[in-house]
């Protein structure tokens, strides 16, 4: 990963598909000195994504992409991408699965959070899958993105502990918690 130099913060995307708060975390994460980052572009699949207002209360440029309207939805985002000069990309709640080429033209610049403690429950429903499994432990990762799905390198993990009353959705609000911790942290240690 390039070392950061000056003042400069890297110009960053965020895709997102849902409710947005890890897009909200960031966005008040690259605002602070230390962030290596700087949060200049929300794309999103689908246009009710509750998450694309905060690019209108944050004053960030927002793009949709219908990936059933757009033929080739990719090679669309990767030429606003380039016109944005965006050099990395941040995942959070990203409901579509980009191809082996967008992320080959983007390698090792695009990271994600999973909210299990991957190689655990990759894919979706982690909680319920925690849960019905009798884990006593969960948590989230932030991981680079591959080609094969939640499978990239490591960045950070945070281990979180299951309570026997816990439901997939108290489950899902504790760990979501940690992602906004979780999140910022990889970012500045992969940049670090
Ligand atoms: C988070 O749990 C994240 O780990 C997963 O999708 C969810 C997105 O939540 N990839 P939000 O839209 O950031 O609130």
């Amino acid at each position: 990963m390039e070392k950061l130099t000056g003042l400069k913060k890297i110009k960053t995307a965020v895709f997102i598909s849902g409710t947005g708060s890890n897009l909200r975390n960031l966005i008040k994460f690259s605002k602070i000195k230390k962030s290596p980052v700087s949060i200049n572009l929300i794309i999103s699949n689908t246009p009710l994504a509750k998450g694309l207002r905060f690019a209108d209360q944050f004053k960030i440029k927002k793009k949709i992409f219908n990936f059933m309207n757009f033929k080739d939805p990719e090679k669309n985002i990767l030429s606003l991408i380039k016109k944005e000069k965006i050099r990395f990309i941040c995942l959070a709640g990203f409901m579509k699965i980009l191809s082996k080429d967008f992320i080959k033209k983007f390698d090792g610049k695009i990271i994600n959070i999973h909210p299990s403690l991957l190689p655990k429950y990759k894919g979706l429903n982690t909680h319920s899958r925690a849960i019905n499994n009798k884990d006593k432990f969960t948590g989230c990762t932030a991981h680079y993105v591959t080609a094969r799905l939640d499978s990239g390198k490591i960045i950070l993990q945070k281990k979180i502990k299951i309570a026997a009353k816990d439901s997939a959705d108290t489950l899902a609000k504790k760990v979501l918690k940690q992602e906004h911790k979780l999140y910022p942290a990889a970012i500045i240690k992969i940049f670090n």
